[in-house]
């Protein structure tokens, strides 16, 4: 059954199938300076008759980027099987932050990249909703992880488990001699060629931010095999979340927010964003009532 997202003042009646129905502490993760990733976190208020994982009260969290996108409501109705029980021991707004930019920077680095443990790792925008979990998820991995942001991120980056800090309004690490197995961007904000020297032999490039070069021209640079370009397209996965889960349990990454807006200041959060001052995410929230 499709999935549908409706906004509405009392929960609808709950209709049979795969459907449920959750309510309440529905928030909202920014993910682009103008535009805002489809994570939520809520509490099943109710389940459809052929609902087997879930029951009224559990508290879960979701990327619904496959079931309607998203919209900043009270309720949501979606399909069991994009939902994963949220890490008990981390708070609502903290599991909101997490679903798509996680899932994006584990598809990016793990699947795109390769990983590999003891790797040299370059994280291009590591202060932000994505780069906070990529510089984490690369850390788990075992690689020597270099973040780049600007001045006042430094000590963030540095925080979240990063090896070395590059400050981009100093130093440009395309033109250091310093070399890497794997450059994650989120930045794309050099040009491919830049991109391909800061590699190692065998180094594989991943264009997070939306890099044409990188689109059409990666698959004909990757050809000789030497170095490789690649473009992420992140799909929304129910077990790359559970990965995350458990990665929060064990606090081997943790969420990092910036500022939590109530659902009636979504437009100052937008602003927020758009002026892309934030650390990490930005989340919106909903108060839990009971009906
Ligand atoms: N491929 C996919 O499937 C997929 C999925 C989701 C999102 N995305 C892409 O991910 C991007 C948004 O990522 P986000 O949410 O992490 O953004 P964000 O929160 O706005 O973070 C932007 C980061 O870039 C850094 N930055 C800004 N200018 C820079 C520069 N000149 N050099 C190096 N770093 C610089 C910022 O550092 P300072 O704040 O310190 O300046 C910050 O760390 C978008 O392009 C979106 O399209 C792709």
């Amino acid at each position: 059954m499709a999935a549908r997202l409706f906004c509405c003042p009392q929960p609808l009646p709950l209709p049979a199938g795969p459907m449920m129905l959750p309510v309440a502490s529905f928030l909202w993760a920014g993910y682009k300076r103008h535009l805002s990733a489809p994570a939520q976190t809520i509490e099943v208020e109710a389940v459809g008759s052929s609902v087997t994982q879930f029951q009224p009260g559990d508290e879960v969290f979701a990327d619904i980027g496959q079931h309607g996108f998203g919209a900043f409501a009270e309720y949501v109705s979606v399909p069991q099987d994009a939902l994963t029980l949220k890490p008990a021991n981390i708070t609502f707004e903290e599991a909101a932050a997490v679903p798509q930019a996680a899932v994006v920077a584990l598809q990016g680095l793990r699947d795109n990249g390769k990983i590999q443990p003891g790797q040299t790792v370059l994280i291009n925008g590591a202060s932000g909703g994505l780069g906070t979990y990529a510089v984490q998820i690369a850390k788990s991995f075992g690689a020597e992880v270099t973040g780049v942001c600007s001045t006042r991120n430094v000590e963030l980056v540095r925080a979240i488990g990063a090896d070395h800090v590059i400050d981009y309004t100093h130093e440009d690490f395309t033109q250091h001699q310093q070399r890497y197995d794997l450059i994650f961007d989120i930045v794309a904000n050099r040009s491919i060629s830049d991109y391909m020297r800061a590699l190692r032999p065998g180094g594989h490039y991943v264009a997070c931010a939306f890099n044409p070069t990188a689109l059409f021209l990666g698959p004909l640079l990757s050809f000789n095999g030497r170095k490789q370009a690649s473009s992420l397209i992140h799909k929304p996965n129910r077990d790359d979340l559970a990965i995350m889960q458990e990665l929060l349990e064990a606090r081997k990454g943790v969420p990092v927010i910036d500022m939590c807006f109530p659902l009636r200041e979504v437009a100052d959060a937008m602003r927020y964003l758009a002026a892309g001052q934030h650390r990490g995410k930005v989340v919106i929230t909903v108060a839990h009532k009971r009906v």
